[in-house]
């Protein structure tokens, strides 16, 4: 049977999707989430090889060389079971632009539905607009779409202990850390451990309003919005 179309074009085979959100201002300029276009994959390759001191140390395990894991033929693949993905309701995958330009990827991935219903995060960020509340205003905008329109109930956040940036990112929007994760993820050529972060639809009844409040009074993004 052909799946119902929701507000926007979603459906409930995949409620939330497609979507575009924001604006959400930070230092950097106004934050928007959208699909992955074909076109992203020349920034997507530029910015990658650049950052792979910055992004390969929490990156998946792989054979095959940083140079070898961005070529175009790897962008058309990741873009492909991303789009599947998010066909069969498993991810929920948005490019993440300021002022119109790519500068990295949020994702929402693991969808379970169910009793479950829950997710995870994951996302990167363009080195030369670090620092300026990116990622944490492309994570508030993900998470209040996954506890709203796409119907989940919990987000986690799997994040290495040496990884502070990332986890900032969360503090910052009032993730729970709920424990270590013992040799979790095959991440850089091991099985690392990751801290455990979460929130539930019941700590976020005000969805992007409340947590860009929790941002400001937590001390991040002051003046940025
Ligand atoms: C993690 C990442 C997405 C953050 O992107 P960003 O746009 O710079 O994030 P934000 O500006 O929203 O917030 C970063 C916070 O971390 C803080 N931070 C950055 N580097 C830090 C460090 N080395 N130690 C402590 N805090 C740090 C920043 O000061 C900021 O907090 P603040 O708002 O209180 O000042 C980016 O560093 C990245 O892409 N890293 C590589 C990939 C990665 O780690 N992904 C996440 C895997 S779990």
């Amino acid at each position: 049977m052909a799946p119902t179309a929701g507000p926007g074009g979603s459906s409930s085979r995949h409620p939330g999707w497609p979507a575009r959100l924001g604006p959400v201002q930070c230092a950097a300029g106004p934050v928007e989430l959208r699909p992955l276009r074909r076109s992203d994959g020349r920034a997507w390759r530029a910015l990658r090889l650049r950052d792979r001191a910055l992004i390969e140390p929490f990156d998946a395990s792989s054979d095959l060389s940083w140079a070898d894991r961005h070529s175009g033929a790897l962008w058309r693949s990741h873009r492909f079971l991303l789009a599947g993905g998010a066909r069969r309701g498993e991810v929920v995958p948005f490019a993440i632009t300021v002022g119109d330009r790519f500068v990295g990827q949020v994702t929402l991935g693991g969808i379970q539905r169910g009793a479950l219903r829950s997710g995870w995060v994951g996302y990167w960020v363009d080195s030369a607009v670090h620092r300026q509340g990116v990622a944490t205003a492309a994570v508030a905008l993900a998470v209040a779409h996954a506890l709203g329109p796409v119907g989940l109930h919990r987000i986690e956040a799997t994040i290495a202990p040496d990884n502070l940036a990332s986890q900032a990112v969360v503090r910052h929007l009032g993730f729970r850390e709920e424990g270590l994760l013992e040799r979790y993820l095959d991440i850089a050529g091991a099985w690392r451990d990751h801290l455990l972060f979460a929130v539930t639809a019941e700590e976020l009844p005000h969805g992007l309003e409340q947590l860009l409040a929790r941002w400001r009074d937590t001390g991040g993004g002051t003046g940025r919005r």
